[in-house]
């Protein structure tokens, strides 16, 4: 999936175009990941564009920053509005957006520190990563032979570029064997999430996600989706439980910004509840999709408007 280009990108401070927007090979990121980056997307709504969950992830570009020791020569609302403006700039209308901050060319050694921290923000259009028709009809994943990062050896709780090699890992070899996603567990054999998003299990009417202890990154959809799902009646219990448990659950669905709500319709070749989206999964995504799009008020301001 080759990333469509846009206009401008945002770097350093100022727009450049597209193709300008260029980086030295002795930049550190490159040599040892020393990144850390977000995901958002941008909808059209029925009052215009708007981004879904920009305070969020802005957060947690801060929090991975203060994690992975890159120092941010920003404000939030400096980041937000170079965000908002990337995207209004670029006349796009919905779109996926992406923050990079990134340690730059300066020293050769492992304190990054020495580097100067450098900014991108890029935004383009962006379809669904797993199809219109999983996000109806359930995708086909497996459980990964690849664990999720243990405590203390990456932080996970940081969307940092090196994680990423294990999310690649992953990938990789489910489009290898032919699923759409893998699972990961996490080094104590419990389930993690996917490569890219979080995971939940609908079992006996109550609703499971891994805590963040079980190496997950906290997806901003994952709160959001709690929010929902509590909201609708249900009972969410953020807990570890084992790879079987996705075996013999009721249904399963995946939440992340490039995945929005997506049912999971089979794992390991086991066919999950009835083999398609279930009664719960549909729910959440009319609550999801319907304040997303504009047709269900956005009742907790997760939409800020590009004007
Ligand atoms: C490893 C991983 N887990 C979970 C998520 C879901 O997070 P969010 O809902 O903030 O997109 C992502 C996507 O950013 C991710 O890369």
């Amino acid at each position: 999936m080759a990333i469509p280009k846009s206009e401008w990108i945002w770097h350093n401070g100022g727009f450049v175009k597209w193709d300008e927007a260029k980086v030295h090979i002795s930049t550190h990121a490159l040599h040892y990941g020393s990144s850390v980056f977000e995901g958002i997307r941008a909808y059209e709504t029925k009052n215009g564009t708007a981004i879904l969950g920009l305070t969020p992830h802005v957060q947690r570009l801060f929090d991975s920053c203060k994690i992975v020791r890159i120092d941010l020569p920003y404000s939030r609302d400096e980041i937000s509005s170079a965000i908002v403006e990337t995207v209004r700039r670029n006349g796009l209308t919905s779109c996926y957006i992406r923050p990079l901050a990134y340690k730059g060319a300066g020293t050769i050694t492992l304190d990054w520190r020495g580097s100067p921290t450098e900014l991108a923000i890029m935004a383009f259009s962006f379809g669904r990563l797993l199809g219109s028709e999983g996000v109806e009809q359930g995708v086909d994943v497996m459980v990964s032979s690849w664990r999720r990062m243990a405590p203390n050896t990456h932080a996970g709780m940081s969307k940092a570029g090196g994680n990423y090699v294990n999310s690649g890992f992953v990938t990789m070899e489910a489009n290898d064997l032919g699923y759409m996603e893998g699972i990961t567990l996490d080094i104590n054999g419990h389930v993690s999430e996917g490569s890219g998003e979080n995971v939940f299990v609908v079992y006996r009417g109550a609703i499971y996600t891994p805590p963040v202890g079980a190496s997950i990154l906290m997806g901003v959809n994952r709160g959001y989706i709690i929010t929902l799902a509590r909201e609708l009646g249900y009972e969410v219990r953020e807990e570890t439980f084992p790879r079987e448990m996705l075996y013999v659950a009721d249904e399963i669905f995946f939440t992340g910004t490039a995945v929005e709500v997506t049912p999971v319709r089979s794992v390991d070749k086991i066919r999950i509840g009835g083999g398609s989206r279930g009664q719960v999964t549909r729910q959440i995504q009319e609550q999801f999709f319907g304040i997303i799009n504009g047709g269900i008020p956005d009742r907790y301001g997760w939409m800020t408007p590009v004007k």
